[in-house]
Order: structure tokens, then C-alpha cells, then sequence
């Protein structure tokens, strides 16, 4: 194994073995690992909640949390490594309180995500990856969060904020920033980086009212399940937007106008009055 450049070159140096955590941090996530690994049958399995359990600890998967994991479970430090580095829900240094992703997928990138993500890297003097000097924000891209019904997306910490415009995510980041009280559009509230790291490694969230906050599902989600139901579609799906962040006036459309093109039944099979839809069969029925 050699050194690398933060920019990630090799340098071609040998690298020192990684640090070991104090013995009371590691003495807490032993504990806290037991009883992850419990859960699976097969130790090996609790590899990516132990991953996100060493990101609560230091903000990011460090080599010394990959080799925490690897002693725990029997691993090669090479194999935990191979996994921390395949999934983008890891990082790989020291980042922000706040992890703002931008959906540029191509749904929410034609709503507007690009322009948002734009807007946000002007805006906050970062780049893709990039964290704000005070170390508040990492902005970065993200993929599709099936959530195009509100598209466009930004998350943070994996929390939705729905149907966003670049006006409302600069808001956004300047709330973050300047420790203002920001709530997601739905789901549970907002907590950092670290608070999300452990919950996703499978800890209660302990917080009021957070285990039963919920989002439903959207608009044109919704259509399609009452199709499959048999059941009439709406005659018009309002606009997500409606009531929504940005400081639009409201829009009263003409019975003709269709205010969300993506999400207006349109005279498919499914929709026609010659070839009504029953219930879906499961497939093999
Ligand atoms: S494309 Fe952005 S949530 Fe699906």
C-alpha cells in the first residue's frame, strides 16, 4: 500500500499502518458493534452498518475506522476498503455538518436541479465535494432519491427538502450555516452528519415525534396506483409547487392547462375507456 496526494495521485510512499482509536472510543464502539453484528447471522453482513457507525464517530470512514471494522469482522483491511470505497453514502474526509445534495438526476436536473446546484456552488464558493470554510456545508451531487414527484430535490443528511428553486436552497444553506431552526418538507427532523451516521448504523432515533414522522407519496405516484386500482385519475394533478418554497405568485390554471406535464394521465391502455385497467396481477398469477 502506498501514500496518496489529497487530490488522490499515488506517491508511491509506503504508508504507515492505521492509528488505533484511544482505548475508551474503541472500548464504546466495541460495545456498540456487538450489538450490530448480533443481528446477522453471518457477521461479515453487519459490515455497512459498522461502516456508518465509525462515520458517527469521526464524520467520515477513516483508515482507522476501516481497520476497526476489519478487526471486528474478521476482515481483510483490502476487503472492508473495497466496500467503504464503492458506495457514495461514505466519505472519505473530513466533511461538513451538513451533507447538501443536489438531485441532478435527469428528472430533477430538468426541473431546475442544475440550475440549483449551480446557484450553490457560486453561492457558497465550493465545488462538487467542497465544504464551506466553516465547515458547515458540504455540497455535492446526488442521484435520483425517488422522490422525482417533487423534483426538484435537495437533501440534506438524507432529510427531503421538495420542489426546491435556487432562491429557496441558498436560503436554505445560509439557515444551516448560521444555526437558524431549518425543517425537511416531510420525514423526520433535520440533525447532523454524524446524529444521521448512527441512526443509519441502526440506533434508535430517539428523538420526539421522529420515528413517526413520515412523507406519503406523491401526486403522480399516487395516479398511478389508482389506475391500478380501477379507479378514476383526478382530472388535473396540481402543481407541487403550489404553496411551495419559492416565492412564486399563485397560479390559477384554465381547466384545459395541465400543470405538470410528467404527471398528466395521458390516453394510454391504461387510461382508455375501451381497455380499462383492473387490478394488477402479481406476476406467475
Ligand atoms: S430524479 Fe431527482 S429524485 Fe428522482
Amino acid at each position: 500500500m502506498t501514500t496518496s496526494s489529497p487530490e488522490g495521485v499515488s506517491l508511491g510512499m509506503p504508508q504507515l499502518p492505521p492509528q488505533a482509536y484511544p482505548a475508551d472510543v474503541r472500548a464504546r464502539l466495541e460495545a456498540d458493534a456487538r450489538e450490530v453484528v448480533a443481528r446477522y447471522p453471518d457477521s461479515r453482513s453487519a459490515l455497512l452498518p459498522l461502516l456508518h457507525l465509525v462515520q458517527s464517530e469521526e464524520g467520515h470512514v477513516t483508515r482507522t475506522g476501516m481497520r476497526f471494522c476489519a478487526d471486528v469482522l474478521g476482515l481483510t483491511t483490502a476487503e472492508v476498503t473495497a466496500v467503504a470505497t464503492f458506495y457514495t453514502m461514505y466519505r472519505r474526509k473530513p466533511s461538513g455538518d451538513y451533507q447538501v445534495g443536489v438531485c441532478t438526476n435527469t428528472l430533477c436536473a430538468v426541473m431546475g436541479g442544475d440550475a440549483i446546484f449551480e446557484a450553490l456552488q457560486e453561492h457558497l464558493g465550493v465545488g462538487n465535494g467542497g465544504t464551506t470554510e466553516d465547515g458547515k456545508v458540504t455540497l455535492e451531487h446526488i442521484e435520483c432519491n425517488a422522490a422525482c414527484d417533487f423534483a426538484p430535490v435537495v437533501m440534506v443528511n438524507w432529510e427531503f427538502f421538495d420542489n426546491q428553486t435556487p432562491g429557496s436552497a441558498k436560503r436554505l444553506v445560509d439557515d444551516l450555516r448560521a444555526g437558524a431552526p431549518v425543517e425537511p418538507t416531510r420525514g423526520a427532523p433535520l440533525c447532523t452528519f454524524k446524529e444521521t451516521a448512527r441512526i443509519l448504523a441502526g440506533f434508535p432515533d430517539e428523538r420526539a415525534g421522529a420515528v413517526e414522522a413520515s412523507g406519503g407519496a406523491g401526486p403522480a405516484s399516487l395516479i398511478g396506483l389508482r389506475l391500478a386500482k380501477g379507479e378514476a385519475p383526478p382530472a388535473r394533478v396540481v402543481h407541487p409547487r403550489a404553496g411551495g418554497p419559492e416565492e412564486s405568485q399563485p397560479h390559477d390554471p384554465s381547466p384545459s392547462e395541465h400543470l405538470s406535464s410528467h404527471d398528466a394521465p395521458q390516453q394510454t391502455s391504461a387510461s382508455d375507456p375501451a381497455h380499462p385497467a383492473g387490478p394488477s396481477a402479481e406476476e406467475g398469477e
